[in-house]
């Protein structure tokens, strides 16, 4: 199975990837963590991609499909993958069209803007593994503290509210003509395209993206 969650920042991507991903035995392809590991690891792609996600723009198309396509050749991706946060451009659509990666479903889940920033604004993440908590709809069992490993948890630099604006705006501009793109794809019955509402509580989401799926 080859799944695309498409959402604006904070709609619960992440959250729900963890589900679908143990669900389907499939890997959890997530370019936001991909990129924040470069980043702790000091390599070139994080040097290069660490100020544009503080400053909440996205990283140049070229740039993000080579990591993509470069992970999509690893051996636990030949029995499907989940991408999270990718595409996120007609181009690098485009791009998986170019090296032939078809795509069978695409879940988009829609919640509104004010909804939106109180999850940012409560958002906590375990740098090392990228899961993600929150203080009041999804709190670790003991204060500020990963729930695996008791590492102190974290607020993202892109989870101040003016960079969260800013990723909205981004969101807008950059990533929604992608509905369009997978809503026509769709239609050619070239992939299945599943649109629901990611207000409910994360297992209420998760259930329902199941339901749809089978
Ligand atoms: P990325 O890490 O992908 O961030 P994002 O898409 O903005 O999404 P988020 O991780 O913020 O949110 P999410 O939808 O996963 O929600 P979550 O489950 O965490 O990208 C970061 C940056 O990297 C980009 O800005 C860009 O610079 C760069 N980048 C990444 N990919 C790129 C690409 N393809 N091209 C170019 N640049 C790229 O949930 C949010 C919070 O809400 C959590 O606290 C969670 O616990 C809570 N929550 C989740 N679901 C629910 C629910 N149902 N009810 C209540 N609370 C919930």
């Amino acid at each position: 199975m080859r799944i695309v969650l498409l959402g604006p920042p904070g709609a619960g991507k992440g959250t729900q990837a963890e589900i679908l991903c143990d669900k389907f035995n499939i890997p959890h392809i997530s370019t936001g963590n991909m990129l924040r590991d470069a980043i702790k690891a000091k390599t070139d792609l994080g040097n290069q991609a660490k100020e544009l996600m503080d400053r909440g723009v996205l990283v140049p198309d070229k740039v993000i499909v080579k990591v993509v396509v470069d992970r999509l050749k690893e051996d636990d991706c030949q029995k499907g993958f989940l991408f999270d946060g990718f595409p996120r451009t007609i181009p690098q659509a485009k791009a998986l069209d170019k090296v032939s990666v078809p795509i069978d479903i695409v879940v988009e889940i829609d919640v509104p803007d004010e909804v939106i920033i109180e999850r940012m604004a409560g958002r906590r993440v375990h740098l090392n593994s990228g899961r993600n908590y929150h203080i009041k709809f999804n709190p670790p069992a003991i204060d500020n503290l990963d729930d695996v490993t008791g590492e102190l948890l974290v607020q993202r630099e892109d989870d101040k509210p003016g960079t969260v604006k800013e990723r909205l705006e981004i969101y807008r501009s950059q990533t929604l003509p992608l509905i369009d793109f997978y809503v026509e794809k769709s239609q050619k019955k070239e992939v299945n395209y599943i649109r629901l509402d990611g207000t409910f509580l994360p297992e209420e989401v998760s259930e329902r993206i199941l339901k749809e799926i089978n």
